[in-house]
């Protein structure tokens, strides 16, 4: 067996996660504005008018404040906020005016500036991992024209990671939740602070991000993954908690798919199940509302990829095919937490690291 053919990359996903947090801080007594925390749309849009004044997207503002809940701690917070919306506001007229495949529009985080956004959670350490011989064995079947894993019930409610790098472990629940009930026929849902906590000597970093396939490992190694509900999520780094005498499942083995082998994934996705994957999240890409995304402007080498997720089917809409994915980034976050990515470019780098758990 050749070394360069069995050279894996190991670095780490380091992950595209939201915080909701960053924004909630508490009014002072004084503060004139107060009325924002606790009223209203029409004391928002006073307030949004007292401090943005009669500008042109100001009730736009107000109202997406209101409809989101946020809490902006000063007349200065409020300014930034309005300022970066309004950002995200002509980001968004502007893309879909041209009309493409997908669209954008405002969500949560449409208060967030990229570099904000990209600081907190795209950041930390480098990304991606990718492996140059992989282990899943294609085979003579006639794959589905089209496959969604929720419809034969494996795909367990998305979550949301909130402000810590962990979507790694979001992406290995994820998987490992649709083998378990693919291969048990009941629901589970698994503890992704198990693995923040205790998957650093797999090269895992928590908070700081990490692999899905290197979670397999600490999971097969170390006797099994707890219960979301034994071992709750806190979205902080913490000291380990686990033993594994009551573990909810165990894993025998991961596959993972040749790094930018679409031609395994769909495989994989077709006929075994749920594939964890990672891809690189770009500026735009957190204001998707729906459609099938595809850029020029994300890259697939193993260095780009800084999200990790779960392709959960693929499909085609007016003649583009597309991958189904699942994020963890709530299920307000569109199409209820999913979303589609262009199939058969290795767009933004959907097939470069790529692996699926086997459960005990
Ligand atoms: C899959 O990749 C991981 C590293 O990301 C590695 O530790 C593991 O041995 C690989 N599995 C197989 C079956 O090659």
């Amino acid at each position: 067996m050749s070394r360069v053919s069995t050279f894996i990359f190991l670095i780490i996903v380091a992950c595209a996660g939201i915080s909701a947090h960053a924004t909630r801080s508490s009014f002072t007594d004084e503060n004139p504005i107060r009325q924002v925390v606790s009223d209203g749309l029409h004391e928002i849009e006073a307030a949004v008018l007292q401090v943005i004044g009669q500008t042109r997207h100001a009730l736009t503002f107000a109202r997406f404040a209101h409809r989101y809940g946020k809490k902006y701690g000063s007349h200065d917070e409020m300014k930034k906020r309005y300022s970066n919306f309004v950002e995200s506001l002509e980001m968004i007229e502007s893309h879909n005016s041209k009309g493409l495949s997908y669209t954008l529009g405002v969500n949560e985080f449409a208060d967030m500036s990229w570099e904000e956004f990209s600081k907190g959670r795209l950041g930390a350490a480098q990304h991606c991992s990718a492996t140059k011989k992989g282990s899943h064995k294609l085979t003579d079947v006639v794959l589905p024209l089209t496959q969604d894993w929720r419809k034969a019930g494996i795909v367990s409610p998305v979550k949301n990671q909130g402000s810590c790098g962990s979507c790694w472990t979001f992406s290995t629940t994820g998987a490992l939740e649709a083998a378990y009930a693919q291969a048990y026929g009941k629901s589970v849902s698994l503890s992704e602070q198990q693995l923040v906590d205790c998957a650093g000597d797999f090269n895992n970093f928590g908070c700081n991000g990490g692999l899905p396939s290197q979670a397999y490992e600490y999971i097969k190694y170390n006797g099994g993954l707890d219960s979301e509900e034994a071992y709750p999520y806190t979205g902080v780094d913490g000291v380990c908690k686990y033993s594994s005498e009551n573990a909810a499942v165990r894993v025998l083995d991961a596959v993972n798919i040749t790094m930018g082998a679409e031609d395994e994934l769909k495989h994989a996705v077709g006929v075994v199940r749920p594939v964890s994957v990672a891809f690189q999240v770009i500026a735009n890409f957190r204001l998707y509302t729906g459609g099938v995304f595809t850029s020029d402007n994300c890259g697939s080498d193993p260095m780009d990829v800084n999200h990790a997720v779960v392709a959960v089917g693929y499909g085609e809409e007016n003649g583009v095919p597309y991958w189904l994915i699942k994020n963890s980034w709530g299920a307000d976050w569109d199409l209820g937490g999913y979303f589609k990515m262009e199939m058969g470019k290795n767009m933004c780098g959907v097939a470069t690291c790529a692996s699926y758990p086997i459960v005990a």
